[in-house]
């Protein structure tokens, strides 16, 4: 839209400006006024070129009186396009600067939510969350200035030291444990590992699992076969869910470990781990489950559960990524897998990263575990089976699932074409480790599904920032591009082939 076109919009004030006009209004010199908070621009993304108010200085920003008005409030010629964080808001902002003498000031139609729509519809949180900008406030002054190694012996150590037992505690109270029970880890691989291969140095024996688990658990149990020690996978139901049953029949005195996943990535299906442990319990067997997905979003008490190693992974619950951790119960008998100056208990040698420690303890308080994503969930399923009835099924379990996982089978299509057809929801097939692959989900095929169905499968995984506006636009862009004249550009499994 070119500046004349906006100075007639603007000063006509019939109408507000469409999220694609202000854009191109800017490219061509129009100046871009932001009122949102801080705390909403690092969440949202920065406005490029924008002048920034923050949003609770508007009003001062914006009176006659007060003296204090925009610097650039001189530019009375231009347009001035108003972003705000809800459309309403922008209105009023606009007028508070039509007040001031900006007569060209103009706002866009539903304020900043309508401008984010310009990036595609982010559905993948159980590959990774966006970092809470909370978070990262708590972590950066560890990288800047309370630098020191947490286990000097002099003043820079102190603070280091205190946030590094701090985010321990944190982390701790998220799953009910005692800190001393946390060893910090760089990221879910590492904390996977240290469970099954802290077994090292015994010979022979078996490890229990199944074959839905992450690759970081399934590699781990191969890596110690080259010892002796064999795995046994466990069979799951159409639900990927192992039975307490299987388990305690595959038991017996040569078992060292029992490692089956809390809640699995592709599906969101929750596994009955804590019937699962208390027959590892009884029979004497250290229990470990991969909790990557669950910690921070539903509730999770290693107690109640029972279980002896548990892994929490950083960037599933808004920390960065690399930072991890993994519970391992005060009397159980684990090895370090990296050797050195013995921190986190002689468990995990090398100096600690503590701006990340204490990035995960601050998104661990700052989890609100629960259901809270459940109706948003739920409304994408039914949105999807209203607009292509009979076409869509749904893999996982109906209810012990993830509140924020939806992973559907669409009849006819196959989930990688149809996302490549629609780059305004970014989501995936699988889990990140199986994307691009050609072949049916392994998750999905323990499960029974046929390779048709699995390969006709979407994972759409919700998070905090996910709102109900962008789940009906993302299962109308879905449906769109399978009944509309452009389908084609989606090939069937059958075609494919
Ligand atoms: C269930 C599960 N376990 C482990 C991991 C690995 O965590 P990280 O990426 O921190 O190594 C992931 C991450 O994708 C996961 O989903």
């Amino acid at each position: 839209m070119s500046i004349d076109d906006v100075l007639a919009v603007a000063r006509a004030g019939l109408r507000r400006l469409t999220p694609a006009e202000a854009a191109e209004a800017t490219r061509n010199g129009a100046r871009l006024v932001d009122i949102r908070t801080q705390l909403q621009r690092q969440t949202d993304g920065e406005l490029p070129g924008a002048i920034v108010i923050e949003r609770n200085d508007l009003e001062r920003c914006l009176d006659p009186t007060s003296g204090e008005r925009l610097p650039e409030a001189t530019e009375k010629d231009i347009p001035w396009i108003v972003i705000c964080d809800q459309g309403d808001s922008s209105s009023l902002a606009a007028a508070s600067l039509r007040a001031i003498g900006l007569r060209n000031a103009t706002d866009v139609i539903g304020g900043f939510q309508a401008w984010k729509q310009a990036r595609p519809i982010y559905l993948d949180h159980n590959a990774t969350t966006p970092v809470d900008p909370r978070v990262l406030q708590a972590a950066l002054p560890y990288l800047t200035q309370h630098f020191g190694n947490p286990s000097s012996s002099h003043a820079y150590a102190a603070e280091p030291h205190r946030a590094l037992e701090r985010s321990r505690t944190q982390v701790a109270d998220l799953i009910g444990a005692r800190p001393e029970e946390i060893v910090f880890t760089a990221g879910g691989s590492e904390a996977d590992t240290l469970a099954i291969c802290g077994l090292r140095g015994r010979r022979g024996g078996t490890i229990v699992t199944q074959p839905t688990e992450h690759p970081a658990v399934l590699q781990a149990c191969r890596s110690l076969e080259d010892q002796g020690i064999t795995t046994t996978y466990l069979p799951v139901d159409e639900y990927g869910r192992v039975s307490p049953d299987d388990l305690e029949a595959a038991l017996d005195e040569r078992t060292l470990l029992v490692s089956i996943m809390h809640a699995n990535s592709e599906t969101g299906t929750i596994q009955p781990i804590r019937e699962l442990a208390a027959i590892a319990r009884r029979h004497g067997v250290v229990f470990h489950t991969d909790a990557a997905q669950t910690a921070g979003k539903i509730p999770i008490d290693v107690d109640e559960l029972g279980v002896d190693l548990l892994t929490v992974v950083g960037h599933k619950m808004y920390a960065p990524k690399g930072i991890g951790a993994l519970y391992v119960r005060a009397g159980t008998q684990l090895r370090p897998i990296i050797h050195g100056g013995g921190q986190e208990g002689g468990l995990r040698s090398g100096t600690e990263n503590v701006a990340l420690a204490v990035a995960l303890g601050t998104a661990a308080e700052l989890a609100r575990p629960g259901d809270d994503l459940v109706r948003l969930r739920d409304l994408l399923q039914h949105e999807l089976e209203r607009l292509l009835p009979g076409r869509v099924h749904l893999n996982g379990h109906p209810t012990d699932r993830l509140p924020g996982t939806l992973n559907v089978s669409i009849d006819g299509i196959r989930g990688r074409d149809l996302l490549a057809a629609v780059p305004e929801i970014a989501a995936s097939t699988g889990s990140a480790c199986h994307e691009g692959a050609d072949t049916p989900s392994a998750v999905l095929s323990a499960m029974g599904v046929p390779p048709e169905r699995a390969l006709g499968a979407l994972r759409l995984t919700l998070g905090r920032s996910t709102t109900e506006h962008e789940i009906r636009r993302a299962a109308k862009l879905l449906a769109e591009r399978l009944t509309s004249s452009s389908r084609a550009a989606v090939t069937t499994p059958q075609e494919a082939r």
